[in-house]
């Protein structure tokens, strides 16, 4: 059966349907969900019953599998990196970001499985980095094509909420001596599509180099204030079973924080990408 895929916004998000990803997908189905993805930037497969094995197996036709350094992991799998709110603080992902920009070889994909969910809220919204690009005024693309900007893990795992004792604390501590901050192009673009997007993001980026502070700030406001616009995003509303797949060199997603005590678990693989230019 042919993957088929409907639009969900002009901008941004593509449901899929034709696609059992418990089955071994064919090199055509493979294909085709690349080529959607490249078109839509991020895609929506909904009731799905796939094992941990089998998500980590549909994310390495992809690329190599990150491994998160401080999220758990299933047993199963280790490539699936487990968000349960009963293990661990999730705010950090209410915010708008890219997944772990701060490695050199940033994720070019994230796949996320919904496991368990409060009844509700705990949606998930994504914005397209290249709409937002292309939004800016031209003088403003013009100054920021070519600048820098640096990305720190310190930024989003401070030790007052993943340091509660004193082994963790000597854990992140070691975490962050081998996750040095790393400098990226502030727009990059897609190898693919050669589209191109904005880069920095509120979880990771620290400072646009060779700006002062001030200067680095409030171009930064700026461009996290271009990339939150609902003319440039989708808010998805989680069934159990869902599955979702971002590129994320040109989205950014905000995991919506207003469900608890409530107890959620989403199963995320992380795609090893290419260096950002
Ligand atoms: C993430 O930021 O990768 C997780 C998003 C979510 O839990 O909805």
């Amino acid at each position: 059966m042919k993957v088929q895929v409907e639009k969900i916004t002009p901008v941004l998000g593509g449901l899929v349907s034709g696609v059992d990803l418990g089955q071994p997908l064919s090199k055509d189905q493979h294909a085709e969900i690349e080529q959607a993805l490249h078109d839509h930037q991020v895609l929506f497969f909904r009731d799905q019953k796939i094992t941990e094995d089998q998500h980590r197996d549909f994310g390495a036709l992809f690329g190599p599998l990150h491994i998160h350094p401080i999220y758990p992991r299933s047993d199963a799998a280790p490539e699936v990196m487990i968000l349960d709110t009963a293990l661990n603080d999730l705010r950090d992902n209410a915010v708008w970001h890219t997944d772990v920009s701060v490695e050199e070889t940033p994720p070019l994909g994230s796949i996320l499985v919904a496991r368990k969910l409060p009844p509700v809220g705990g949606d998930t919204l994504w914005s397209s980095a290249t709409a937002a690009y292309e939004g800016l005024s031209e003088p403003l693309k013009q100054m920021l094509d070519g600048m820098k900007a640096t990305h720190d893990i310190a930024k989003s795992f401070p030790a007052e909420r993943f340091g509660a004792d004193e082994a963790s604390r000597e854990r992140l501590d070691q975490i962050k001596r081998a996750n040095r901050p790393f400098s990226h192009p502030v727009i990059r673009t897609h190898p693919a599509t050669g589209k191109k997007a904005i880069y920095v993001n509120e979880a990771f980026t620290t400072r646009i180099e060779g700006l002062d502070a001030a200067a680095s700030e409030s171009l930064l406001a700026l461009l996290y204030r271009q990339i939150g616009l609902p003319e440039y995003s989708l808010r998805w509303k989680w069934r159990v079973g869902d599955v979702a797949m971002w590129d994320n060199r040109i989205t950014q997603h905000y995991a919506v924080d207003d469900y608890r005590p409530q107890h959620r678990i989403m199963h995320r693989v992380t795609i090893i990408g290419e260096r950002p230019v």
